[in-house]
């Protein structure tokens, strides 16, 4: 079976699994495979996951994937890997893993950063390192470990990126990439370098730095071991690879200034590319290096995006999760079925989907999530409609920003789960009040990485078709009549905002 075709491997080690897709030379999907690992919170605000699961999962997930389709592992030309970014991975002199990994989403550092931010300024921060400092990012955590597990700081020998965890596996080779060292706020974005300047501010030895490429750059290769337990040929190269947003991005054929891609995963993203490097003011937009050289790209993140729409599912979800086994549907599809009922703004209920405080643009690890606005009217459709509108608020407030620092917007391109719901498309369509393109089903960052792979040994080229913007969107769609009647909305979510502010302080 499928004897002759090349193929090329795209890892992902997503917040939730990991997701295996092998494309062929035409860039077409073949087979993908999925594993699911967990998550823990052992504390409010933490976010943990074992790094030795994602590795389990990775390994029976290719097994799987060779053993299920009869693949000749000499078939497999390169292997490409992404994943959530700015987890912390600590490895100790003999590889092994000091403590579960810090995940993206895990706030526990908001404290060490204010006093970080306080000492050495934020105006310095952005100078030195691109960006501001976010307590999902790696630094904080690592300075956490500092100063709140002293015993385990000792021992590291190297911290490298969820994604990086994984080759280190494949191969035994210790890598980043540009993509994933810009979100640990210890890399000088501008100059693609560690900053000197900043890990002398925060007196953490360059030692235990991961080295740095490209992600194109075909750097380690699949050791004897990781050949044994996985399957794959020993000797087949592995490539960099990139954080997730930036596989998603090339995923949507995001390569130009002016064309947006919005992905609506556990977190919500607004991405753009820029040509050179500018400084957006106060860095209200993450700004990191792109897996194309010479190109850097903005990046808007709220924390909570499909994330929220997963919470309300599995808090209030119970009838339609009951429907959906009886009827063979999708949980996701009856919700939204509900929310049709409702009207456009939900009869004035507001949601704020900051369940995990807010990144872009609030800056704001205290947040919360919040319902306002219900009376004796509301009903269940009101609720989860008002879910859907809210994320979709977020997600404008990112793209308002780059309007307002003349980022160039001209298509707007949206992928995730969220896009198989034609109401949620419109809504966005409505609410970004801009026409959007659907991008056509692909296995996103999975995906998107199995092509940076087949670039990686030259199987193709940035020139070819596969690259062109046009075969990545399905469909579009244009704003409705609701859209005037969106952007009053919005305005009142953005003053719920502000209005509420100094009440999230007060929750711990
Ligand atoms: C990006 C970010 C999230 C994670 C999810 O800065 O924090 O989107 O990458 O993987």
């Amino acid at each position: 079976m499928n004897l002759n075709k090349n193929f090329y491997m795209g890892i992902e080690i997503g917040t939730t699994g990991v997701k295996i897709v092998l494309v062929d030379d035409q860039a077409k999907t073949h087979f993908t495979g999925w594993m699911e690992f967990q998550t823990l919170t052992p504390k409010p605000l933490w976010v943990e996951q074992h790094p030795q699961d994602w590795w389990k999962a990775t390994i029976l997930s290719i097994q799987k994937l060779l053993l299920d389709h009869s693949i000749e592992p000499v078939r497999i030309k390169s292997i490409g890997l992404t994943g959530q970014m700015h987890g912390l991975v600590l490895l100790n002199e003999s590889g092994t893993v000091i403590r579960p990994c810090i995940l993206w989403n895990d706030q526990r550092s908001k404290e060490i950063c204010l006093k970080i931010r306080k000492d050495i300024g934020d105006e310095r921060i952005i100078q030195l390192t691109g960006n501001r400092l976010f307590p999902g990012f790696a630094m904080p955590k690592l300075k956490w470990i500092q100063e709140n597990e002293p015993e385990n700081y000792e021992k590291i020998y190297r911290f490298v990126l969820p994604k990086d965890y994984i080759r280190y596996c494949l191969s035994g080779d210790i890598y980043t990439d540009v993509t994933d060292a810009s979100g640990t706020c210890l890399y000088d974005v501008k100059n693609r370098k560690w900053s000197r300047l900043m890990l002398k501010e925060l007196s953490i030895s360059p030692n235990i730095l991961p080295d740095v490429v490209e992600s194109t750059v075909a750097i380690s290769k699949v050791n004897h071991e990781a050949s044994l337990v996985t399957g794959l040929l020993e000797g087949t190269p592995i490539i960099a690879g990139c954080g997730s947003q930036e596989a998603l991005a090339v995923s949507s054929g995001i390569f130009n200034e002016g064309e947006v891609g919005i992905n609506i995963g556990t977190s919500g993203v607004v991405f753009t590319v820029t040509d050179s490097f500018k400084q957006v003011p106060n860095a209200t937009l993450q700004n990191f290096c792109y897996v194309t050289k010479k190109k850097w790209h903005y990046m808007g993140v709220s924390l909570s995006a499909g994330g929220a729409f997963r919470w309300y599912r599995d808090q209030f979800g119970e009838i339609e999760e009951i429907a959906a086994t009886r009827l063979q549907k999708d949980t996701y599809e009856l919700l939204t079925d509900c929310a049709k009922n409702a009207p456009a703004g939900s009869e004035g209920l507001l949601f704020l989907p900051y369940l995990a405080g807010e990144r872009s643009p609030h800056d704001n690890p205290m947040a919360k999530g919040v319902f306002f606005g219900f009376s004796l009217r509301h009903r269940r459709m009101h609720f989860v409609r008002a879910v859907m509108e809210g994320i979709a608020y977020s997600i404008k407030d990112s793209l308002e920003v780059m309007k307002r620092e003349n980022i160039p917007v001209n298509d707007i391109r949206i992928s995730g789960g969220a896009m198989k719901s034609s109401l949620w498309r419109q809504m966005f369509a409505d609410i970004l009040d801009h026409e959007i393109q659907i991008v056509r089903e692909t296995e996103g960052a999975a995906y998107g990485v199995a092509l940076i792979a087949g670039l990686g040994v030259k199987a193709f080229t940035k020139e070819d078709p596969v690259f062109d913007s046009l075969n990545t969107v399905q469909s579009s769609i244009m704003p409705s009549d609701n859209s005037e009647f969106y952007q009053k909305e919005y305005l009142r979510y953005k003053s719920l905002y502000s209005s509420l502010k100094g009440e999230f302080e007060k929750i711990n």
